[in-house]
Formats: structure tokens, sequence, C-alpha cells
């Protein structure tokens, strides 16, 4: 279902690249659970904002159920998100006086 191979991310850093992720390479099947887990800052949140395709990766290739996330315009990413994934933000902003309603 989830398929990542050498999945990468970087930012820059003044002339230097920061790297968050390396070659990070996973398979998911359906119905499997997966925790992921690693200090504070060893790119966990990335990794999740990635698989939610909420963000891209600097280099590595995401197969989403087959498909190419790559190869996705912005738009198709968004209804992939939207229709087929749940995503529970680590900062989630809820107001406390507000209902869901
Ligand atoms: N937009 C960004 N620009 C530059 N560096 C970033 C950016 N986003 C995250 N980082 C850096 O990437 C690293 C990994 O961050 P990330 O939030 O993925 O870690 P984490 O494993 O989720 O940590 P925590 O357990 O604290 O939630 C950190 O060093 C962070 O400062
Ligand atoms: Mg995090």
């Amino acid at each position: 279902m989830i398929s990542l191979r050498n999945i990468t991310k970087s930012y820059r850093n003044g002339f230097k690249r920061a790297f968050v992720l390396r070659r990070v390479s996973l398979d998911i099947e359906a119905g499997e659970f997966v925790n992921i887990m690693g200090p504070s800052g060893a790119g966990k949140s990335t990794l999740l904002h990635i698989m939610g395709l909420l963000d891209e990766p600097s280099d590595g290739e995401y197969q989403f159920r087959g498909t190419p996330t790559s190869s996705l315009s912005e738009k198709q990413r968004t209804e992939l998100h939207r229709t087929q994934i749940g995503f529970v933000f680590q900062a989630y902003h809820l107001i406390d006086d507000l209902t869901v309603y």
C-alpha cells in the first residue's frame, strides 16, 4: 500500500544542506500497524508528512497504492490525501471552547 524507496529530505542551511531523511526505504501492507520511533528531531513528522502527501521528498520514490506520487498534480495529491488518508497533526490546534459542531 505504501512503498518508499530511498526517500531523502534535505533543507538548505546557508551554503550547506541539512539532511533530515537519508535514503529511507519502507513497505507497509494494507492492514499493517506500524510505529515509527526515534528521538526528537529524528525526522518522524517529516516522514509522516511525506507519507500523508502533505510534503514532497527531495529525492526518492513514493508509491501510494501503486501510484508514483511524484507524477501527481497538486490537485490529485490533495484529492488522494483528502479521500484516502487520515492524519492527526502533532500540533493539532484544537480550540478548547469550541465544539466540533
Ligand atoms: N522546514 C524546515 N526547514 C528546516 N529544517 C526543518 C524543517 N522542518 C523540520 N526541520 C528539521 O528536521 C528535523 C526533523 O524534524 P521532525 O519534526 O521531522 O522531527 P520529529 O522526529 O518529528 O521530532 P519530534 O519528536 O520532536 O516531533 C529537525 O532537526 C527539524 O529542525
Ligand atoms: Mg514530530
